[in-house]
């Protein structure tokens, strides 16, 4: 996350259902877990000191087994359910502070829900669904209509408002519920499991939409799922829970190089590599970089000095600018590199899946330049590389 103030601040947050908190608060600040304190009490826990920031434009992913608390804790962000102990903070306002007026109206003016029901009013058209939380807001007709009619198309849906839930398809259903919660036009968007009953591959169309759409509304969503590749899709940073605890906070790839406990081993455990390990991460230094003024002989020197297949070339701030491999050089003397360039696009992104990189690799000289936004160069990966970080992450897997 950037340095950035984050918009949701969680911190603390502790839920224990029932009456016997008083009890069962003095066992969980001692140390016992979730199961010794039901046993001693019979108070349920849902939630213990649970602490996270989310931040604007961020889609942070909530994610645990059945059971782990991931929904209380969303609930808990905009006192759907009420925390026992803990605070929230959106922006400057502390939620888990407000009255219950002024929590009625954060809530209808600054927190959007979709859930995986999808809870559409069946003789509601789709317009008059998704108009629905500005009717009850006060907003007048036209107003209403129109704001309405432009969520529908943000995700998509244009051309169908006029017919009813029914005829829509389940995905479609699912895009109506999400018009409904951006119609309202929220800052912070709270989705529980909101696809998981769709089908596996308009799932992934929905994940896919809800990142471009992200990244236009720049909108601040808190993402239940209790699936992995779900949470990669959606991209960001994931808080993993166990019995109403965080285990771990960070990347799929962090779970991976570090993970902090057996529980997250599993979460990993079947991970697709390829597709969570960033060129960033499997990268080294590069051994054979040359300005482009360098002459082709002392390039070449430099190659046979350090065994790299190719010579990375940048400019005088650092940029890369291509390769050029040993033939070349061989052939060009005292010509000057900028001269001899090929391969500009030998490059990645540090942002880059392995995935990318190999196919990147595969048309390349056997390494490639990994580079910042800026274009500068970070670092460069061969082919040998990229099959030491695979087997670094497969031992780590296995322990
Ligand atoms: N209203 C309630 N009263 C009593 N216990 C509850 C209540 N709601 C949740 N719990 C308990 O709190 C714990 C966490 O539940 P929660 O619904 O947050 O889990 P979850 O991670 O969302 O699970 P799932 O993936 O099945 O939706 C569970 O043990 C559950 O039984
Ligand atoms: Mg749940």
């Amino acid at each position: 996350m950037s340095e950035a103030k984050p918009r949701i601040r969680v911190r603390g947050l502790t839920k224990i259902f029932g009456d016997k908190a008083g009890a069962a608060l003095p066992l969980l600040a001692a140390g016992q877990n979730r199961a010794e304190v039901q046993k001693q009490t019979g108070a349920v826990i849902g939630l213990h000191d649970v602490s996270f920031d989310v931040g604007e434009g961020e889609i942070l992913v909530v994610m645990g087994l059945s059971g782990s608390g991931k929904s209380t804790c969303l609930r808990c962000i905009n006192r759907l359910i009420e925390p026992t102990s803990g605070t929230v903070f959106v922006d400057d306002t502390d939620v888990t502070a407000l009255d219950e007026r002024a929590l009625m109206e954060f809530r209808r003016t600054r927190f959007g829900m979709v859930f995986q029901q999808f809870a559409l009013f069946p003789h509601r058209t789709i317009l008059r669904n998704v108009e629905y939380g500005l009717e009850v807001q006060g907003v007048a007709a036209e107003a209403r209509r129109e704001r309405a009619l432009a969520a529908i198309e943000t995700v998509g849906l244009k051309g169908w408002d006029q017919h009813y839930p029914s005829q829509l398809s389940g995905g479609m259903q699912q895009r109506a519920g999400l018009a409904r919660a951006l119609a309202l036009n929220p800052d912070v968007l709270l989705m529980d499991e909101a696809f998981s009953a769709l089908d596996p591959l308009i799932r992934r169309d929905m994940q896919q939409e809800l990142v471009a759409l992200q990244k236009r509304l720049k909108k601040t969503i808190v993402f239940v799922s209790h699936d992995l590749d779900e949470a990669i899709a959606l991209g960001g940073r994931i808080v993993l829970m166990k019995d109403g605890r965080v285990v771990q906070e960070g990347t799929a790839a962090d779970f991976l190089a570090n993970p902090a406990d057996d529980y997250v081993r599993r979460f990993v455990e079947h991970i697709d590599v390829l597709g969570v390990v960033t060129a960033g991460d499997a990268m080294r230094a590069p051994a054979a970089v040359k300005p482009w003024q360098s002459t082709a002989a002392e390039a070449l020197a430099s190659l046979v000095q350090t065994g790299e297949p190719v010579m990375t070339v940048v400019c005088h701030e650092g940029r890369f600018q291509g390769t050029v491999d040993a033939d070349t050089l061989r052939r060009a003397g005292e010509t000057e590199l900028r001269l001899l360039l090929s391969d500009r696009e030998a490059c990645v992104p540090t942002s880059a899946t392995l995935n990318e990189t190999v196919a990147k690799l595969a048309g390349g000289r056997g390494e490639i330049a990994v580079i910042d936004a800026e274009r500068l160069l970070r670092g460069v990966i061969a082919n040998a590389d990229l099959v030491a970080a695979l087997a670094r992450r497969r031992a780590d897997t296995a322990h």
